[in-house]
């Protein structure tokens, strides 16, 4: 698998389309692929104990039992798997994963949970209430995010409105066809293309690859944030939506999304805002008196927004919230059947059936939680994220890339940043690899304010720096993976040995 360096570095001079046929080419010799095919397999093996844990620990079930279990035992077997998991992410070792983890807040949204286990918004003449709270977390996050000023002096049809998803992928997705197919209606546009900086979160690319949309990255500043005259000379005529992020996933720093919806304004095309990570942090943000430039629905020339109900709103796992100005543009989400001897059917969002519980679970955190739970919860992100800011910078060989507020991600000068990410994980951090620069980040949480975590990160990182310098030549197990797909230019190789880790994660 590995490459020699100095082939490695003649190909990143090649153009990539060469480099795709050159991989194609090889691929089909026979020799070449039964090696890759050898060598892929090994990785993957080493890789398959720490996946599956619990292979010979708990019962495995490949096939329906006999007789149903007893439901202690079920609990039981359950509840060894949760043990050995809560630890570390409810000690605040993990970046992002799990956003608020107090157990009595855990408990509240289990108990709502409880309460609406059967509701299915589908069916909405039985469950009322499930409409209510998806309308109402919808209104509460609009508002949050100036939908009161975009509103003002408006036509109802006009006001921001949107629909409630499984999670930001969903809220992405649903945003991307709703531009194409808005695109396609009303300005006979086929050949849809995006414009999206390199930092935006690959579900844009998922969207692109689902809906036949063309997407342009564009790669970002030295700051990490949006070049609006690169995005600017992408844009054409196919153009149907530009994206920006407030913040981007990899390095949590908030794009010019006033010029960039401009850009999209002048042209007459959308603007989706991607505030998945910073929706329901950065409102407070800014009250707190941190530097935040506009990102949501004041700015005229935003037309949708996605916010993550699901991250820093504190809700149960499986919701976010889609926006867009205006009915008209939300009705290109909407789904409609006439014909089906089912009888009449339309759902406004992917699914068809939907959990009405976690839409309760939802609405039940945003009205437990209310605006001075967020600002205090947003206070001790941003203090907590400070003292780890300035903890980084304060160690001689890592460098903090860009100016974040709550992501913070970082790279070494002199050092392998992923062996340091390693010797951290050795000591129970789970941080996130970035590549292309090389570098990891931690999305802080309120995990991370209690007592004692911001310092014990520091000191695990200080140590971890020391070791990797007095041992360089330290391979580890998982460094050399992050590395690979940084150096290795066939991308289809890359791609194809995900694949595999897919179909390893998915084994029994
Ligand atoms: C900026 C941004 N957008 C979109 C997503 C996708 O969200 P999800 O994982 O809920 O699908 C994420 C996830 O971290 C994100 O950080």
């Amino acid at each position: 698998m590995e490459l020699p360096e100095l082939g490695t570095n003649l190909l990143q001079h090649v153009p990539p389309r060469w480099i795709s046929v050159a991989e194609r080419y090889l691929k089909r010799v026979p020799v070449l692929r039964e090696r890759l095919a050898k060598e892929t397999d090994t990785m993957l093996a080493g890789l398959e104990g720490d996946l599956k844990p619990y292979r010979g620990q708990v019962p495995t079930h490949a096939q329906l039992p006999a007789q149903g279990l007893p439901r202690e035992q079920v609990l039981r077997e359950m509840g060894v798997m949760e043990t050995r998991e809560h630890e570390r992410w409810k000690e605040g070792f993990v970046s992002g994963a799990v956003y608020h983890g107090d157990s009595e807040h855990i408990d509240f949204l289990n108990q709502v949970y409880a309460l609406n286990s059967q509701s299915n918004p589908l069916h909405a003449d039985l469950w009322p209430s499930a409409t209510k709270f998806e309308a109402e977390v919808v209104a509460m996050t609009a508002n949050m995010l100036g939908a009161a000023e975009a509103n003002a002096g408006r036509p109802p049809e006009a006001h921001v409105c949107g629909s409630l998803s499984s999670g930001g992928t969903e809220s992405i997705l649903l945003a991307m066809k709703t531009y194409r197919d808005q695109a396609r209606e009303e300005r006979g546009i086929t050949r849809p293309e995006m414009v999206a900086p390199a930092s935006a979160h690959p579900a844009f690319e998922k969207a692109a690859h689902y809906f036949g949309i063309h997407m342009v990255r564009v790669p970002v500043g030295p700051d990490y944030r949006a070049d609006v005259d690169a995005m600017r000379k992408a844009i054409n005529r196919n153009t149907i939506v530009v994206i920006g992020s407030a913040p981007s996933f990899p390095h949590g720093v908030i794009d010019p999304i006033e010029q960039l919806s401009e850009l999209a304004r002048e042209r007459g095309i959308g603007f989706h805002t991607d505030a998945c990570l910073g929706g329901f942090v950065l409102p407070w943000a800014r009250k707190l008196g941190y530097p935040v430039p506009d990102f949501d629905f004041r700015l005229p020339g935003v037309t949708s927004m996605s916010a993550d109900t699901h991250k820093f709103g504190y809700a149960a796992k499986g919701t976010s919230v889609v926006l867009y100005r205006g009915s008209a543009l939300r009705s290109h989400q909407y789904f409609t059947s006439t014909e089906w001897s089912g009888g009449i059917y339309f759902s406004p969002t992917f699914a068809g059936s939907r959990p009405g519980a976690l839409i309760a679970a939802a609405w039940a955190s945003l009205v437990s939680t209310g605006e001075a739970g967020y600002l205090e919860s947003t206070r001790r992100i941003l203090e907590t994220a400070d003292v780890l800011k300035r903890g980084i910078r304060a160690i001689p060989e890592l460098y903090v890339l860009g100016e974040p507020l709550f992501v913070i991600a970082f790279g070494a000068r002199g050092l392998d940043i992923y062996q340091v990410m390693e010797r951290m994980g050795a000591k129970g951090w789970n941080l996130n690899g970035l590549h292309k620069p090389a570098a990891v980040h931690l999305c802080v949480t309120l995990r991370h304010t209690q007592p004692g975590v911001a310092e014990r990160f520091l000191e695990d990182l200080k140590g971890a720096v020391e070791y990797v310098r007095a041992h360089p030549s330290d391979k580890g197990t998982m460094a050399p993976v992050y590395g690979l797909a940084a150096t290795v230019p066939f991308r289809g190789l890359v791609s194809d040995l995900l694949k595999k880790y897919m179909d390893l994660i998915s084994k029994v």
